[in-house]
């Protein structure tokens, strides 16, 4: 049995543990609220909200729930925009209403759940931080300005929380969301309790991440699967410092690294290199892990990871062994890694006090889009000459390329323009980029050139490479 708070209520099923949420509130509690839009993630109309008790607290995250399986939302809480509701409109439905943020009204209830996710966030009262909380929230009817007015609204309500009140105190007191989140903690410990599962059930599961492509690709099949989900494993979580290695576990998502200090701190652009990789929905399920497995030839984070040389250690349950993130592509979707195997852990070496590191991605859109190509690179500088590079490419092959011969002409090289130059010449000669919807290759060609070119003058202003280079 899968169990969970569905807003108010518990919830015992016994369905696939890969049947959709989405159709579990609509079509099994008719609650239709939640609307269906792209079933692909795109839209934010079929948003929730996930309650989890992370280190003693809830914390909520907004979800798709068109990618989201029953079976990633055991012992958790599930919110739909019904679980909002008090007598008379909260002042999220209120200010939407008063701005005019509203028309036909279908992508309403994901804009207001996401806003809600916002106010149940422990994130800084900003403007920013609302507008963010939206990113994955899309109208086709009023034009952003009605939604921004209110987003400004909500974020001047909650910036009235003294620092330090907890978030679901100040939201049930203000008769912002109903009163029984207070509740909510006690009720899903007492859940967990007597219900942990027996793990020789997890043989013979297909084991998923966080799902957000495999239900896009293979919606039929998914659907019907019985799942082990390493989303759940609480030993597979979190993302780790210990001397100068991190270790990421296999269910940390992409938001995890956005949230993660060591990030911020050994990677101070982590907050603008992150926010290209698809929408606050989306981040919050997607595993860095099912990246890497999922082996597309422009996983934004297998190019992120090849250029910090990651390790993964691999596991069937009882051996291990660990391989490199540069080794483990052997063609298109072709990775070196039995079916019984999965990923426990990746680790990397943090960069060094000398190293620049930088991501780069061209989508047709700049958010929620996939990279028509994308590269990242790490350099590590003495002196004014390069100890050690490292160049990754998505987007030019059939798989996340490591670009190693302009990686390691680049070693030992003064850091001067016309290496670099000569670096990206031998970069166009290693990658095979084909023709498809993202781009001619010819296009991505001169796109990866561009972005090369974009990694050195951006890590190195002061040089003005801008101006050397070549075109
Ligand atoms: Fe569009 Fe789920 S239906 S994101
Ligand atoms: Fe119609 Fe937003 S109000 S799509």
């Amino acid at each position: 049995m899968i169990k969970f708070i569905l807003n108010e209520k518990e919830i015992a099923t016994d369905l696939p543990s890969g049947f959709l949420l989405l159709d579990f509130v609509r079509y099994q509690k008719h609650l239709t609220g939640t609307k269906i839009g792209c079933r692909e993630g795109d839209c934010g109309a079929c948003t929730v909200l996930v309650g989890d008790v992370v280190n003693g607290e809830m914390e909520y995250r907004s979800m798709t729930s068109c990618l989201l399986p029953l079976g990633n939302v055991q012992f958790k809480h599930v919110v739909t925009v019904e679980g909002i509701n008090l007598e008379k409109l909260n002042p999220i439905q209120q200010f939407m209403s008063d701005e005019g943020a509203t028309q036909c009204g279908f992508c309403t209830p994901g804009f207001v759940v996401s806003l809600s996710g916002f106010c149940l966030s422990k994130e800084a009262p900003t403007y920013e931080n609302a507008i963010t909380s939206i990113d994955g929230n899309i109208c086709r009817c009023t034009g952003y300005k009605s939604i921004e007015r209110a987003t400004a609204k909500i974020a001047q309500l909650m910036q009235q929380k003294k620092d330090g009140e907890n978030q679901i105190e100040f939201v049930t007191k203000h008769h912002i969301l109903p009163n029984y989140f207070s509740e909510i903690k006690n009720r899903l410990e007492g859940l967990r309790e007597n219900n942990s599962e027996d793990s020789s059930k997890k043989k013979n599961r297909k084991i998923l991440g966080g799902g957000t492509d495999l239900y896009v690709q293979q919606h039929e099949t998914m659907v019907h699967t019985d799942i082990h989900f390493l989303f759940n494993e609480p030993i597979l979580k979190g993302v780790k410092v210990s001397g100068d290695k991190c270790y990421i576990g296999a269910a940390a998502t992409v938001t995890d690294i956005l949230k993660s200090d060591a990030f911020k701190k050994h990677f101070p652009r982590t907050t603008s290199h992150i926010k290209l990789v698809s929408s606050t929905p989306i981040r919050n399920m997607a595993t860095v892990a099912g990246n890497f497995v999922n082996a597309s030839p422009i996983g934004d984070l297998s190019i992120f990871f090849l250029a910090l040389d990651a390790q993964l250690m691999l596991t069937d349950g009882n051996k291990k062994r660990k391989i490199a993130l540069r080794k483990f592509y052997k063609g298109y979707k072709d990775l070196d890694k039995s079916p019984e195997e999965y990923i426990e852990y990746i680790e990397f070496n943090l960069p060094k006090k000398n190293s620049f590191f930088n991501f780069e991605k061209v989508s047709k859109r700049t958010h929620l889009d996939i990279a028509s190509v994308n590269t990242a690179c790490l350099l590590e500088i003495n002196n004014g000459y390069i100890e050690s590079a490292s160049l990754s490419a998505g987007g030019v092959g059939p798989i996340p390329m490591y670009l190693a011969n302009a990686s390691s002409y680049l070693v030992g090289k003064e850091l001067s323009a016309e290496n670099f130059s000569a670096a990206i010449q031998i970069a166009t000669e290693e990658i095979s980029p084909m023709s498809d919807a993202r781009g001619s290759k010819e296009y991505k060609t001169l796109l990866l050139q561009q972005l090369i070119k974009a990694h050195f003058v951006s890590l190195f202003p002061e040089l003005n490479f801008e101006k050397l280079m070549i075109d």
